[in-house]
């Protein structure tokens, strides 16, 4: 069977092509194609996504993307099976490309069209790294838009015990990135100079607070934690005299970096501590475009071998926005007749595509 996904939730457009075998119960993936189209350099001149700049870009390069997909997996149109698309949660515009371009390739084909959610989506890029990975798992998606603990009874059944009450973590890793002087989005940067701060042992000692909440939750608050490395910054320039524009010392720009990750790195094993010691999974997924960062990925690590729980983190390549992991989020909802019609639509929010769908009847919600 051959997937078409689609995404265009955010900043990428991206393609995929995804053959599965069924065989003895299990699964075999093969990604035959990933064409990701990124807009990250015109953003970039703005310091952040610009939502009208990007449903634009879109649909500017949609249908190439497509066709490129299609060429690289070396397939026709009607060879597809299926469509999957991420219909939410996202930039509204954006989504609309998307589910749109989705939807009329679905019909004119007489395939399925199949809704995904986005953020159930990075945690299925780790079906397409790890050959034999089943539910149940625990799932913790970091990305610029959530950090959010799940368990994953099934597979196409997320259920939230924990996350963020207000920004999320590649998010502040972004501002904090630009409070520093770094170009959007800084998460990679922030991660290299960490590293780098490590190598040359920085001198500057950066008090910031942890993001997890005290308590038995399993809750993130990355507002104070950013705000904190704002002031920081902001003492530091008018000690020194700077001027609008004057670069920060290199010093000072390793030391807010590598102190911030340590936050981050700290605060979410925190709290995977407390939800894996609560549990009973012998897998957990980290995935999301934060599961990139190479200090995040050792501290989890290193939480999992603790508790005796195989850490599943998809490559670098996949941890970022892209239709791989859209189409293997499709191939379960598709196994269990996870349809969308013609009248599908794209919402905002969780909330809001949750409630639609109870209102319509189409996906029971856990
Ligand atoms: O999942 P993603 O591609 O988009 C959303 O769904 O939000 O995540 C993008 C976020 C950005 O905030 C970016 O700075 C961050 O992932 N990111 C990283 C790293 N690579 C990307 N953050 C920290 N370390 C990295 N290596
Ligand atoms: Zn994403």
């Amino acid at each position: 069977m051959l997937i078409f996904g689609v995404e265009s939730s955010c900043d990428e457009t991206s393609c995929a092509v995804l053959s599965v075998e069924e065989e003895n119960g299990g699964r075999v993936f093969s990604l035959r194609s990933n064409i990701v189209a990124s807009q990250v350099e015109t953003h970039r001149l703005f310091g952040g996504v610009v939502p009208e700049i990007a449903s634009r870009a879109h649909a500017e390069v949609i249908s190439k993307v497509a066709r490129d997909a299609l060429s690289e997996a070396g397939i026709g149109p009607h060879d597809i099976d299926a469509v999957a698309v991420t219909s939410y949660p996202g930039l509204i515009g954006c989504l609309l490309v998307g589910t749109s371009f989705a939807k009329g390739l679905s019909s004119s084909l007489g395939v399925p069209l199949v809704p995904v959610n986005h953020i159930e989506a990075h945690a299925a890029a780790a079906y397409l790294c790890e050959y034999d990975l089943s539910a149940p798992f625990g799932a913790l998606v970091v990305s610029g838009s959530h950090t959010s603990l799940y368990d994953v009874p099934r597979e196409t059944s997320f259920i939230p015990v924990g996350g963020s009450r207000d920004d999320a973590a590649g998010e502040a890793f972004d501002k904090v990135g630009r409070i520093i002087g770094l170009p959007y989005p800084a998460g990679r940067a922030m991660d290299e100079l960490a590293v780098r701060a490590a190598e040359q042992g920085a001198d500057e000692d950066v008090p910031l607070p942890s993001p997890a909440i005290p308590g038995d939750n399993l809750d993130f608050s990355f507002s104070g934690l950013k705000t904190a490395a704002l002031n920081y910054v902001n003492t530091k320039r008018q000690s020194m005299k700077l001027k609008e524009g004057d670069p920060l010392p290199e010093k000072t720009v390793l030391a807010v970096a590598a102190s911030f990750t340590n936050a981050v790195c700290s605060g979410i094993s925190k709290k995977l501590s407390l939800f894996l010691k609560s549990r009973n999974y012998d897998k957990l997924v980290l995935a999301g475009g934060v599961a990139a960062n190479s200090h995040l990925r050792r501290s989890a690590d290193a939480v999992c071998r603790k508790y005796g729980v195989r850490l599943i983190a998809p490559p670098v390549s996949l941890c970022g926005d892209n239709a791989a992991m859209v189409a293997a989020a499709g191939y379960y909802a598709l196994k269990e007749g996870l349809i969308a019609d013609s009248a599908m639509n794209a919402y905002a929010s969780e909330e809001a595509a949750e409630k639609a769908m109870k209102e319509c009847g189409f996906k029971p919600l856990h």
